[in-house]
């Protein structure tokens, strides 16, 4: 959600700021901006557009017509104030002097706002950040101090979440960049030092890294970047070294990230386990959770948002089953209010692909407030979800651009299996046969995945047939309901259908007066254990007048065929393992109806890649 880059160095900073922001695009955003230090007027050139990045770019010939060496961009999602040309980043102060990008939410601002006012100051936006230009104006003019005295006495009155990259032209050779709640990290180049709230952007630039924590700040220059705590003390911070390939952020020839995303499963599911089984065990590197205090468990606690808390839902079922210990599954956003009977018993596993997603990193932070240690289940690496957890599984999935999670959510589902081995040999609730036969299935996975996806021809025309649907439900029972709840959101995201996942045995209670002629309804019977019951739920909503298209095993596809209009099938495998062949036939088809009905899939409306607000 939004985007912040920015540059000081040596080279032009507008080409370097213009093509990071295109690397964030992906986040999500309603307008952009620059603003950059022209040394020949010695003034700040600020440039902002509502709209796509493209507009913005082409207003700058690329970049190429704002010179100067220092500057911050930015790709705004509105929060506060509507989508337009006055609201976009970079924010300034009335002078003109200093300039602010702004991910996060400056809760305090109204206040703030009225206070500026009394001393005369004016705004021009409706944005919570202009408070933030106008403050450090204020305090470097009323205080007779430097930007990043001013920019520490503003920080002791803004209260919310922001990471912040801020410049002055009175201090022309510096950014300032601050981080509280909302991602940031800083990269040390050949010819300059760069500021971005993901690796995504500067990763053409360098490599070496620094993931700023936070309430801290930092000051680059061109020759580097000096760190400094929540007290305003110099510090010395680690540099991390990104091994991720420039080409894995690229499309690679696809048309869409979604599907290459999807094509990409079975690799990502080959890095997300095949290092962790040797010899029928699960082996986890380094694990800090030690056996006695997996023994010492009462419960185990999932908390999540999105497909991630869906990927947590199938953790449930499949926890409980080998562990027979209660597992519960929150939505973040509700686990951090709630109350939650949580302590030192508790395991809470947080599951995120980007590591930053607020609701989930406050949920985190509750969790271990009450004295509960939390493993998090995380894709981007060093990511704040994962940096403040007591251990990480990371998924290794490589990175995902695309808004609706693909391979994010299937390595998920993949870590959560192989997190139910480790503990289920620690606890003795799973033999040493059935531990083995699982691990086999796993290390088959990517495979059989690869077979599912050969099948997507089949799938484009199932799509064909009923992309012009306004409604659609997902039924099934236990982890085939679990994955009707992410089939649903893929549909809902990227193509717009309205559509409701139902645990089949509910409908009679309710939905069920809603199906009539014509209602297409996917019915999920890939649980053998269930199969006999999942049919019957099909003969019901075909005796109502629904069009059925069923997903289950290739074992049963006669017995489907005979009653529903289409059929999608997976091989068998473990049914621990179900949901993660079963949810490719879901993406495809929601990327297909998405694709047929003219949809922005990439970057569906409304919703951004990581979100990193309330
Ligand atoms: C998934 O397709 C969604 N875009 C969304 O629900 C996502 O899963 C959710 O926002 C959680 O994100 P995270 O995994 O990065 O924490
Ligand atoms: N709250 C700020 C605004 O609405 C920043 C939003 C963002 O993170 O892009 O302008």
């Amino acid at each position: 959600m939004c985007g912040i880059v920015g540059y000081v160095g040596r080279s032009q900073a507008a080409p370097i700021l213009l093509d990071g922001l295109g690397k964030l695009e992906y986040r999500g955003y309603d307008s952009a901006g620059v603003a950059v230090y022209d040394g020949g007027a010695k003034k700040l050139s600020v440039h902002k557009a509502k709209g796509r990045l493209q507009v913005l770019s082409d207003m700058l010939d690329a970049g190429a017509a704002v010179p100067g060496t220092v500057g911050v961009g930015h790709t705004r999602w509105a929060t506060h104030g509507a989508p337009s040309d006055v609201n976009s980043h970079p924010q300034v102060s009335r002078s003109g002097k200093i300039a602010v990008v702004h991910n996060g939410i400056i809760e305090n601002y109204a206040e703030l706002k009225a206070f500026l006012q009394g001393e005369g100051v004016s705004f021009v936006s409706e944005t919570d950040t202009e408070v933030v230009a106008q403050l450090v104006e204020y305090f470097v003019d009323t205080g007779g101090v430097g930007l990043l005295e001013a920019v520490g006495r503003c920080l002791r009155r803004i209260e919310g979440a922001y990471a912040l990259g801020i410049i002055s032209a009175d201090e022309p050779d510096r950014i300032i960049a601050v981080r509280k709640d909302s991602p940031l990290i800083l990269g040390y180049g050949q010819d300059g030092m760069f500021l971005a709230s993901d690796v995504t952007a500067i990763i053409r630039y360098t490599r070496e890294v620094t993931y700023m924590d936070d309430g801290e700040a930092a000051v680059l220059t061109r020759d580097g970047i000096q760190c400094y705590n929540t007290f305003m003390q110099p510090i010395e911070k680690e540099i991390a070294h990104v091994d991720w390939e420039i080409g894995a952020a690229e499309k690679g020839g696809y048309e869409h990230f979604m599907f290459k995303e999807i094509m990409e499963q079975p690799e990502a599911l080959r890095h997300a386990i095949f290092p962790r089984i040797r010899e029928g065990e699960v082996y986890f590197e380094n694990f800090s959770l030690t056996d006695d205090y997996i023994r010492g468990l009462k419960k185990i606690y999932i908390v999540a948002c999105g497909s991630a808390y869906h990927a947590g839902v199938v953790g449930k079922y499949n926890l409980e089953r080998l562990l027979r210990l209660p597992v519960e599954v929150s939505l973040a956003s509700e686990f951090r209010y709630m109350d939650p009977i949580v302590d030192g018993g508790t395991l809470v596993v947080v599951i995120s692909q980007s590591g930053e997603t607020l609701d989930s990193m406050a949920a985190l932070r509750e969790a271990r407030r009450l004295g509960a240690k939390v493993l998090s289940i995380v894709n981007v690496v060093g990511s704040s979800i994962a940096r403040e957890s007591d251990e990480v599984l990371y998924t290794w999935a490589g990175p995902e651009i695309a808004v609706a999670t693909t391979k994010g959510y299937s390595t998920q589902l993949a870590v959560l299996v192989l997190l139910g081995l480790y503990m289920g040999r620690v606890l003795g609730t799973v033999s040493g046969r059935e531990r083995a036969e699982a691990a086999a299935e796993l290390l088959a996975l990517p495979e059989k995945l690869e077979k599912v996806l050969e099948q997507r021809d089949g799938i484009q025309y199932l799509a064909s047939q009923y992309f012009n649907h306004n409604s659609i439900f997902f039924i099934g029972r236990n982890v085939d309901y679990a994955l009707g709840l992410e089939g649903s959101l893929k549909l809902k995201e990227i193509s717009y259908i309205h559509s409701e996942a139902y645990a089949s045995g509910e409908l009679k209670h309710g939905t069920i007066s809603l199906i009539e002629e014509g209602t297409l309804v996917i019915a999920l019977g890939t649980y053998e254990k269930l199969f006999d019951k999942a049919m019957s739920n099909v003969v019901e909503v075909k005796s109502r007048g629904a069009d059925v298209l069923a997903l289950t095993t290739g074992d049963r596809r006669a017995d489907m065929e005979k009653i529903a209009n289409g059929v999608m099938t997976i091989p068998s495998t473990h049914p621990l393992l179900l949901p993660s062949l079963g949810v490719a036939p879901l993406q495809l088809f929601a990327y297909y109806v998405a694709l047929m009905r003219g949809c922005d899939i990439d970057k569906p409306r409304n919703l951004a890649k990581s979100v990193t607000v309330e």
